[in-house]
Parts: structure tokens; sequence; C-alpha cells
């Protein structure tokens, strides 16, 4: 896809191109939904063609204008946010941010959602017909109107309805993006793959809050707000390695607090075929580029040929 990767494989550099849900990509780092909006907004910062792929902020039927402020806020090794789903809707993004998406020279996978079960398959099979959109990532940590505001994700058999329904008219690769807010999330893994799923994306935002002792209010305005960056980083991993040691039978997309290469060996070790980069691009537009060379550095550093060699490579005595 790009010249430099082409001299790069030319030169004896280890190979970077693997294959998760569906998709080949010419590397496994993708940047994630919701921290790189469009991919347009990271145009002038980073070499889009240079990353495995983007995932778009989430896509809903209709534009949502999102929580009201504030709605982020920093803490100890990452932030909260409660944006509330804020997007241009299906029409919009088809006809203002796709045509540079189609040009980009990237992966694109289009994360989508809905707030009763015909919204997600409207959804999704709208999105799932434009030209340009490699895959589909279904974010089921929406709140279900119709059952009081439970997470779609939370049970496994909402989701195994979900899934099965959306897959019906979804003739794409489709991923699911998992909540961490389970006790069992070998469970969620298993109602996608058991429902037609092409891979599942672990993890999502783990639900926290903050308050400001001297306001004595709550740091972001609607309370609760979705815990990111490297503090939810050993919960991400940890997940991962539970669900690719379940052998659901199909493949793991590793996302939560990665900064850099070694962060990402490690789910990929853990048992991810690729990951995504979230909150680290707001540290640094370009840090999905980085990691890209740093774990290139990394299989130079360890003799490994192919990075697909890594994927499940945890080595534990029992
Ligand atoms: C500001 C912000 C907005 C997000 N928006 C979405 C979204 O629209 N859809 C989604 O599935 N995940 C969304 N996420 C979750 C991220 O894609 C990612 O799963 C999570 O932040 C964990 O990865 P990280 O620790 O690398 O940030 C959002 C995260 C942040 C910080």
């Amino acid at each position: 896809m790009s010249s430099s990767l082409d001299t790069r494989e030319a030169a004896g550099a280890p190979a970077l191109l693997t294959n998760c849900g569906g998709i080949g990509f010419h590397n496994p780092v993708l940047t994630a939904s919701g921290t790189f909006g469009y991919g347009q907004e990271f145009d002038a910062l980073c070499s889009l063609r240079s990353l495995g792929g983007l995932v778009t902020k989430g896509i809903s039927p209709s534009p949502r204008l999102g929580n009201p402020p504030p709605r982020i806020c920093e803490t100890a090794a990452g932030m909260l946010n409660s944006i509330g789903l804020e997007n241009v809707g299906v029409e919009a993004f088809a006809r203002e941010k796709l045509p540079f998406l189609r040009a980009c020279g990237t992966r694109v996978l289009v994360n989508f959602f809905g707030t009763t079960f015909d919204e997600y398959v409207d959804c999704g099979a709208r999105l799932a017909a434009l030209d340009g959109v490699d895959g589909l990532e279904m974010n089921v940590s929406c709140p279900n109107i119709k059952a009081g505001g439970i997470e779609f994700g939370r049970d496994p058999s909402v989701l195994s309805d979900l899934v099965k329904a959306c897959r019906a008219v979804i003739r794409k690769p489709l991923w699911v993006k998992l909540t961490p807010n389970t006790s069992d999330i070998v469970a969620l893994a298993r109602a996608c793959a058991d429902n037609g799923a092409d891979a599942v994306s672990i993890i999502n935002t783990i639900t926290g809050m903050a308050i400001d002792v001297r306001t004595r209010r709550p740091k972001i305005a609607t309370v609760f707000g979705g815990l990111s960056g490297p503090a939810i980083k050993p919960v991400a991993l940890r997940m991962v390695y539970q669900v690719y040691r379940a052998k659901i039978g199909i493949p793991i997309c590793g996302i939560g607090g990665i900064q850099d290469g070694n962060d990402a060996i490690e789910f990929l070790l853990a048992g991810a075929s690729c990951v995504q980069v979230g909150t680290q691009s707001f540290v640094d537009p370009a840090s999905a580029e980085r990691i890209i060379r740093e774990m290139e550095d990394y299989c130079r550093a360890q003799g490994v040929i192919d990075v697909r060699e890594l994927v499940g490579g945890l080595a534990i005595s029992q």
C-alpha cells in the first residue's frame, strides 16, 4: 500500500502484514473510535497511510449533539469522558466525511450504534452499503432505551439477538466492541462469535467518576463517564487474554491504554491479532505511527520475522 513499506520489506524488515476479522491490514495498528475524529482532522498531524487502519467516531442513524459540558476530565494515568456519542449521523457521514476517507490510503472501519434494535440494524445496513467502508465496528456500550437504559452489550442474550439481527443485514466484516463493565467478558465475546460476528474489539471504556472537592460537584456533567488511557491497560489485557484462552473462534482487536510499541506487543502476546490506539492520540496525534515503528524495532531485536507469530505467544508455566 505504501512505498516506504515496500522499501522496508525489501531491506528484510519484519513482516507486519496481518489479518483480523475478514480485513487485511498492512500493519496491526489502528486508531480507536472517538479519539481520531473522522480521520481528516489528523491528516496534517500524522501519515494516515502509514496506519493499519482507522476507526471512525461512532455513527448513529441521525445526528446527535452529545452530552452537556463539562464532558472530559483528566484522571491519574487516564481520562474520563462523557461525550455522549456526538456525531454527524449516517447521511452527513456519507456525504461529507467518506469522500476523504475513501482516498486516505488506509483501511476504514466505521463504528456505529443505535438506541433501539431497529436503529442498530438500520444504521449498520446503511453504512455497510457505502463504498469505501472496509468494515463495521458495532459499539454495544450504548443505553437501551426500551430496557431502562441498560447497555445493550451487558446481557449475553440481548447481545446475541442484536448481533444476529445486524449480521443478517451487514454483508461486510462486522466487529463487535465489548464493554468491560461486566463480570463475564467471555460470555459476551461468545455471544458475538456464535451469532456471526467476524471479530471482537476489547475493550471500551470502564465506567468511573471524579469529584471536584472545592465545589463538591462531579467533574463531568453526567456524573459518570468512561475511563480510558494507561490506567485501564491491565484490565484490558486481562480481558483479551481471557477471551483468547476461551477459544471462541473469532479474532480479537485489543484496545486500552496503549502508549508505546511494547504495550501493543503485550496485547498481541495476550491473544489480540491487532490493536487500537485511543487516548494516546490526544497526547501525541502521531503516536500510532510511532507505535508501528516501535513494534517493528521490537520484532527486529527479538528475531521475529512475522508479527503474526506473536499472537497468543504469552509464556506461562503452570
Ligand atoms: C473521548 C472519547 C470518545 C470515545 N468515543 C467512542 C465512540 O464513539 N465509540 C466507541 O466505540 N468507543 C469510543 N471511545 C472508546 C475508545 O475507542 C477506546 O475503546 C477506549 O478509549 C480505550 O482505549 P484507550 O485507553 O487507548 O483510549 C471513546 C473514547 C474517548 C476517550
